[in-house]
């Protein structure tokens, strides 16, 4: 589901509370030592300032755990975005409070107040409603662009949207999760998976998650010696946790995981201190390992060259000293050399942007997420507090969609949507759905994967798996790059006999797997004959929305009366309109509601024209692509 986003919101005069991952590395003069994920966050904090806004800007800095320690104060991060805005920043030495009430109260339009660290308080991370709404009130608007704390349900992420009406995305969030949706969405395979930093400790779960969906991982950086201890071998002094032994054991079976086959060693960690390559087996008692050694290097750089998507998070060794960081840098290299021949690279993790910033290669891969963690929970498929948080958008544009029904083979599929795509693929405002048959999906969504155009399936079963045979899991479809899920079509009710029960059990299936239901309503002749319109579609809606009542606005609704689908009786606009607001109004939240049956070129305009239309889905007239353009290009010449 899309999020709302800074973009629809009102701003003018308002407070806004942002809340940014300033969670930047400080040097030892305290002094931001590296300000990428201040500037990602510029566009939202320049876009709500040009639209008339005034910031209170809301991060945490480090896990001071609940106390307050000045050396994880954000002062010198405001000093910094003051620098870089070339404008004056406000900085209140707490986050919540009265005297932070005073400075919010004397705040003018377009000031810029950098709030003290939210970690400074234990009911952040308890996500303390007390505090989350004492943090709320100091402002009109919600805006969350810490894409990097984003699977934090901390009360300034997470708890704290609860208090506005329309929790919004900024553009970083945004951008972040439009990005990675593409690559879960259709991984390019083989996918690889790069795993580096010191503990094992806070990447356990960041393995076990790329583990469930890349062909093959590497292990390296510090917590590689806790996997060779489990192995048996010695590690000298270099990094240990003992406690994760067990679990690193059972992981040493998965096939995926490739661990370094040698180690840079040095018996001190500082710079200077001379290095000697090992093999892996072969660690001296008094050494560190301290980086990756070369035959690993090759290994890598090989490894990198032969895969379609890479995933980088964390350094292969202590990078910061030079003599230790040739195994990060040419990792950075081979990611950095695979982009350029065509593979996705998503690198993130502060230490490891950090590191591709250091060799002057930021630039150079994919896509470099602010985020470590979150990015590779929300690459598992998981729901991240911060996001779920904000409020779902419904979709505002227009949206068309064409259901092909059981026209179109493989061949002809492939020559229609070439045609779309040529047609409207640079339509921008209007969401356009094309629901080719099963067979087709596949050849459409490969032609279509990196344009405007989205993918919908006919139906699907209600469960996700099993003993059905004939049958198509929605689980399928997501893979094949579906988002959407047409269920309850009046075709599927009246002639293959679906219940209003097993619909209702295809939505929230279809919700529970992320697919976007367009769920279908509507009478038949003699049901309208009858004046019996309404109770139908009540019927219909109330047996169908069982126990989902309060998640609608994660479906779209289709109005299509039985008798107007493919006999080119169209309702009358005002029929159709009577009936979209009588639906509007069943629902307990709202969302978009298409009308469809007999829409065509010549009757869209006055359709959409309708205040409770918000789009068209349409079966015969999508099977010509000139007629469909029309239908997508309404009321646009
Ligand atoms: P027609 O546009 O052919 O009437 O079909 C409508 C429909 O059933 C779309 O799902």
């Amino acid at each position: 589901m899309k999020k709302l986003t800074v973009k629809q919101l009102s701003i003018k005069n308002k407070k806004v509370l942002l809340r940014v991952d300033f969670n930047v590395p400080l040097d030892d003069k305290q002094q931001v030592a590296n300000d990428i994920r201040i500037r990602e966050s510029l566009p939202t904090i320049e876009y709500i300032l040009q639209q008339g806004g005034t910031l209170i800007i809301a991060s945490h800095l480090g896990n001071p755990e609940g106390m307050v320690k000045p050396k994880m104060s954000l002062l010198p991060v405001a000093q910094r975005l003051g620098e870089i805005l070339k404008r004056k920043v406000l900085f209140a030495p707490d986050c919540v409070g009265s005297k932070v009430k005073k400075m919010v109260q004397a705040l003018k339009t377009g000031d810029i107040l950098l709030l003290e660290n939210t970690r400074f308080y234990l009911e952040e991370k308890r996500n303390d409603p007390a505090f989350a709404k004492e943090l709320a009130s100091l402002a009109d608007i919600y805006v969350n662009d810490a894409f990097g704390t984003a699977h934090r349900a901390h009360a300034s992420v997470a708890g704290v949207a609860r208090y506005f009406d329309k929790p919004a995305c900024g553009f970083l969030m945004v951008k972040e999760i439009e990005l990675l949706e593409a690559v879960l969405k259709r991984p390019q395979r083989p996918f690889l998976g790069i795993i580096g930093g010191a503990k094992v400790s806070t990447k356990i779960g960041g393995i076990r998650n790329l583990l469930k969906i890349v062909d093959h991982l590497i292990i390296g950086g510090g917590m590689c010696f806790t996997f060779y201890k489990a192995r048996g071998y010695e590690i000298g002094k270099s990094l240990c946790e003992d406690a994760f032994l067990d679990e690193a054991t059972v992981l040493l079976n998965n096939q995926k995981i490739y661990l370094p086959v040698d180690v840079l060693i040095a018996k001190e960690l500082r710079k200077g201190s001379p290095t000697e390559c090992v093999e892996a087996c072969n660690m001296p008692v008094d050494h560190y390992g301290v980086d990756i050694g070369e035959k690993t290097r090759k290994d890598i750089a090989q490894m990198a060259s032969r895969v379609k998507t890479i995933v980088w998070n964390g350094p292969m060794g202590i990078f910061e000293i030079d003599e230790f960081t040739k195994g990060t840098a040419h990792v950075a290299r081979s990611v950095v050399d695979a982009t350029t021949k065509g593979v996705i690279s998503i690198v993130g993790g502060g230490d490891t942007i950090a590191a591709l910033s250091k060799y002057g290669l930021r630039d150079e891969v994919t896509h470099v997420s602010t985020g470590g963690g979150a990015t590779l929970q929300f690459l598992e498929g998981k729901k991240l507090p911060g996001i779920e948080a904000l409020k779902d958008q419904i979709i505002l544009k227009p949206i068309i969609a064409g259901n092909w029904k059981m026209n179109m083979d493989a061949a002809e599929s492939r020559l229609l949507v070439r045609k779309l795509l040529e047609l409207v693929g640079d339509v921008k405002d209007r969401e356009i759905i094309i629901i080719p048959p099963f067979t087709s999906l596949s050849y459409v969504s490969e032609i279509i994967q990196n344009s405007r155009l989205r993918l919908g399936a006919q139906n699907m079963h209600w469960t996700r798996q099993g003993a059905f045979t004939g049958e198509i899991s929605g689980l399928f479809l997501k893979q094949l790059g579906c988002e959407y899920v047409v269920i309850g079509h009046s075709e599927r009710r009246h002639i293959m006999g679906e219940t209003d029960e097993v619909i209702n059990t295809k939505l929230k299936t279809a919700l529970e797997i992320g697919l976007i239901s367009i769920f279908c309503v509507g009478e038949t002749e003699q049901e309208k004959q009858n004046g019996q319109t309404e109770e139908v579609i009540s019927r219909q809606l109330s047996q169908g929305l069982q126990g989902i009542e309060n998640e609608v606005h994660k479906l779209i609704l289709a109005y299509e009366p039985v008798w107007a689908i493919g006999t080119g009786k169209t309702a009358t606009p005002e029929q159709a309109a009577q009936v979209h607001k009588f639906i509007r109004s069943r629902l307990k939240k709202n969302t978009a509601i298409l009308y469809g049956g007999s829409v065509k070129p010549e009757n869209v305009d006055v359709l959409m024209a309708q205040q409770d239309i918000d789009g068209v889905l349409v079966g015969g007239a999508s099977l010509k692509p000139e007629n469909f353009a029309r239908i997508v290009r309404f009321s646009n010449p």
